[in-house]
Order: structure tokens, then sequence, then C-alpha cells
């Protein structure tokens, strides 16, 4: 009863005849409804008929080379699902962004189910939004990594193989126990990959039999040292890596020097003399007499390591 007035009021959608009649389904669709019309043993769609609408957090993102954008879209800590968008609507799709937007599932672009989304339909109720911590995982863990499909999981301790990216959207990781095939957005060719150990965070997905992991976000594996110099030199009370505070958050101070050569200089200055204008009216104190210039430089280095954020979601 229920599934078949799902299906009824997707034809209606489809058919475009009542928005009202949509936003009656809209509260009806969960991540774990849709999920339930995904056969677990083939990855295939029980059901495409049916126009679901969901909001959820995206917590990592890929443009493949033919401009459409596959993400997953979160419940807080739970499992996402796979969304499919086209490229007008691929730029609302940004990781930590709240969505909310309307589509059918159907072959996503590695063979299985993904919810295809209907152009136009997609909102952007927020951004910056934090969707549950990360599970940890090795290298030996991609050999079957089913029992963490469609979860957010940082993938620990690695470095890259190879000193750039290519155009191939993939890129090989090594860790301890082995080799990870990352899946990334194709427009990083040519780039240096980032150095030194990293943690990788983002969605694993099954690619024809084997699985890889969507990145959203590569962290020095010294992260929290440098988060815990930070906090000694009282950065932390105005500024947090995710969030705007009184101080703009540095995912979004590093997605604004992502291409900048001088950036490290840059952001140097600002905390030897301080400033402001850049983000708002309120200016940040110069701290150049309480942070030595070692720290300073670590601390940008830190802060500009966010630019993958943005990176990876262009
Ligand atoms: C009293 C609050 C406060 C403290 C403490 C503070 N900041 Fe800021 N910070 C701000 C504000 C406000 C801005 C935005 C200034 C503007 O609009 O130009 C800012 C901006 C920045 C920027 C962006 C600079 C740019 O060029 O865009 C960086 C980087 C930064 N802070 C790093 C730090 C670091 C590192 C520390 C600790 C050593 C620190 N801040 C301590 C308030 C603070």
């Amino acid at each position: 009863m229920k599934s078949s007035l799902g299906s009824l009021l997707g034809r209606l959608a489809i058919a475009g005849l009542s928005s009202v009649l949509l936003a009656g389904a809209v509260s009806a669709a969960s991540i774990e409804d849709v999920l339930k019309q995904i056969d677990p043993a083939t990855g295939k769609a029980k059901d495409t008929a049916t126009a679901f609408t969901l909001s959820g957090i995206v917590s990592a993102r890929a443009t493949l080379a033919d401009g459409r954008a596959l993400a997953f879209v979160q419940p807080s800590g739970a499992a996402g699902v796979a969304v499919l968008a086209g490229a007008a609507d691929a730029a609302r799709f940004i990781p930590r962004n709240d969505v909310s937007f309307t589509g059918t599932l159907g072959e996503g672009p590695f063979g299985s189910a993904a919810l295809v989304v209907k152009a136009g339909s997609v909102s952007v109720t927020a951004t910056n939004k934090a969707f549950g911590a990360a599970e940890p995982r090795g290298a030996d863990f991609f050999k079957d990594a089913s029992s963490s499909a469609g979860r957010y999981v940082s993938l620990t301790n690695v470095v890259f193989a190879g000193p750039k990216f290519d155009g191939t959207g993939t890129a090989k990781v090594k860790g301890d126990a082995g080799e990870v095939t990352l899946l990334l957005t194709s427009t990083l060719k040519d780039r240096d990959v980032p150095a030194g150990a990293l943690n990788v965070f983002g969605v694993p997905v099954k690619v024809d039999g084997g699985w890889r992991l969507l990145a959203a976000r590569f962290l020095s594996v010294n992260n929290r040292t440098a988060q815990a110099l930070a906090t000694k030199h009282t950065c932390m009370t105005c500024h947090n890596p995710d969030i705007k505070a009184v101080g703009p958050s540095y995912r979004d101070v590093a997605a604004r020097y992502k291409d900048d050569p001088e950036a490290v200089a840059k952001l140097t200055l600002q905390m030897e003399k301080g400033g402001g204008g850049k983000w708002g009216l309120v200016p940040m104190p110069p701290l150049g007499a309480k942070v030595p210039v070692e720290d300073r430089q670590q601390l940008a280095q830190w802060i500009i390591g966010y630019r993958w954020d943005a990176l990876l979601a262009e």
C-alpha cells in the first residue's frame, strides 16, 4: 500500500502534475527508504519509478569526465546514497552542503544504482555542515569494504604513489597493508599530489567488482598536532577548521587561496600583523609577539592543507 502510493506520487511528480502532492511525498522519503530499494547483492535498483525527495549532507563528490557529478548524501553517522547530478546541478553537491532534491533510482556510473537527480530540483539549505565522525580504516580494509559501503570513512596513514594527478579520475595511495585506488575529480590533472603521510576521508564505492575510495578530504596525519598548536596559541577561540566562528573557517580560507603560490606567506603575515576587511567587519588582532615565526609557518601550512576540500569538489 505504502509503496504503491509512493510510486503513484512518483508518477504524478514525473508528469509534473502537482508540486503540492510532491511536497506530500517529501517527508516520507528518507535515505534509508531509498537504500531499501537497492538490492544489496547486485547493487541494482528495485524501484526505478518512484521520485524520491530527500535531504541530507553531501559527504564526498567527484566530477566525472562527462561533467556529471557523483556524490554521496548522508544522514548523520549512517550509510548514504550515491547521487548522480547533471552538469547544471553538479555545483550544488559540494561536500558539507545540506541539500534537498528529487531523483529516481537508475544506473550509476560504475554499474550500481544511484539516485539520478531531476534537473533543477536541487536546493542548498546550508553549507559547512558536519556529518558525523569518519570510521578509521587501513588499506587492507579495501579488499572488501562492503561493511562500510556508503559510509564516511578515513583511510589512515597512506602516501601517494605518483608525483602528479593524471586525468583518469583515479590515483593510487600506499599504506603499510597495501594499495588503494582513490576516485577523484578529473579536474586535478597535472596538479602535484599532497606530500607526506595522509589520512584520506571519503566513501567506499564498488567499481567493476573492486573497492575504491571516493575522496573528499586529504589531511596530514599530523593534523591533531597542528590543531593542538592552534589551540595553544588561542586561534581556536575565534576559528574552527570547518565552521565559521568569529573568524572564517579554515576550509573557507584555504579555498580562497587554493591556487595562490603566495598563500603561506600571506597567512603567516595575517598572524603576525592581524588585519580586517577580507572576511567581514571584525578584524583579527596581531599575534606576532605571541606566536613564534616557526609556529606561524606551521599553522599556515596546516590551514592551507584544507584546500583539498575545495580542489576535490571542483
Ligand atoms: C580574537 C579572534 C581571533 C583570533 C584569536 C585569531 N583570529 Fe584569525 N581571524 C579572525 C578574524 C575576525 C578574521 C577575519 C579578518 C578579515 O576579515 O580580514 C581572521 C582571519 C584569519 C585568517 C585569514 C587571513 C586571510 O588572508 O584571508 C587566517 C589564516 C587566520 N585568521 C589564522 C589565525 C591563526 C592561525 C590564529 C592563531 C595564531 C588566529 N587566526 C587567531 C579572528 C581571530
